[in-house]
């Protein structure tokens, strides 16, 4: 399954969603990939791989610019997880891309290339851009983070104009629907009145007006940023904390789902 992490805002928990995701699904036996896509590089460093230092050619997105068949280069990290990398080489490698005019360039490389996962997870950088776009493209499936505060809930409306973009995008193309697995709600502090307000707002706003699952939320603890900082994955770094079960909920959910699993 190749899942976007997608949340055109920054902040909103989607890379170290992805991380944290990435490990449990590996800790199940799972091929994992998972794809930078932030020319900040945050998802390479915060499992140890930094990325700032890496030459283009060490970047995953340097092959699906270059458009020479070769295959994306791919980093093993020392957590059963496979990494494609980005780094400031990506601002540049976008603008070529988009001046190749070949929306689905990424589609081909990943139909090519990245059979051998079982999960492609991509991390996308909070814009909408010609590598969100390809993204969108080239993947099956999307979840979308979304902080329990009232403009994240609001602001739901954006991501659901790209999702609706998207859908128009591949409609056009003959690709099937991107299948929006869910929303997850992140930063979530159960003690705080107007979290759990906003949790219920996104249940009783977002769940039956698009007609997407909500699913449990991910709490928010100091331990999920000093993973960050600690270079390492939350179950690794604090396999007690309970934003890190809330993770691992949300895994065995994905893999228990019968339709992600088809
Ligand atoms: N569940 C959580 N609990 C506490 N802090 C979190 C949690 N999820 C993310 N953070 C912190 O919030 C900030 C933004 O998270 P990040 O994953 O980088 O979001 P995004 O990729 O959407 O910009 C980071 O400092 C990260 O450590
Ligand atoms: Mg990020």
């Amino acid at each position: 399954m190749r899942l976007a992490v997608f949340n055109q805002s920054g902040g909103v928990g989607k890379t170290s969603l992805t991380r944290d995701l990435g490990y449990e699904l590996a800790l199940r036996g799972q091929r994992v990939l998972l794809i930078d896509a932030d020319p900040q590089g945050t998802l390479g460093s915060f499992l140890g791989l930094e990325p700032a230092t890496r030459a283009r050619a060490d970047t995953f997105w340097a092959a699906v610019c270059d458009g020479d068949d070769a295959p994306p280069v791919v980093h093993a990290t020392a957590f059963d997880l496979t990494l494609g990398l980005a780094n400031r080489f990506l601002i540049g490698d976008e603008l070529a891309l988009m001046q190749q005019n070949d929306p689905a360039r990424l589609l081909a490389v990943v139909e090519t290339h990245l059979n051998a996962y079982d999960w492609v997870l991509f991390d996308c950088p909070p814009k909408i851009s010609e590598i969100t776009v390809q993204i969108l493209l080239a993947v099956e499936g999307l979840l979308a983070p979304v902080q329990t505060e009232a403009k994240a809930v609001e602001s739901f409306a954006e991501v659901q104009l790209e999702i609706a973009k998207a859908q128009r995008r591949r409609k056009h193309m003959r690709l099937a629907p991107l299948r929006v697995l869910g929303v997850v709600p992140t930063l979530y502090n159960p003690r705080l009145v107007l979290h759990r307000h906003h949790y219920a707002e996104l249940m009783r706003r977002i769940g039956p007006s698009f007609g997407y699952p909500v699913f449990a939320p991910i709490r928010d603890y100091v331990a999920v940023s000093e993973a960050g900082t600690r270079r390492q994955p939350l179950r690794r770094y604090a396999p007690k904390c309970p934003a890190a079960a809330d993770v691992a909920a949300l895994a065995t959910a994905l893999l228990g789902n019968a339709e992600v699993n088809r």
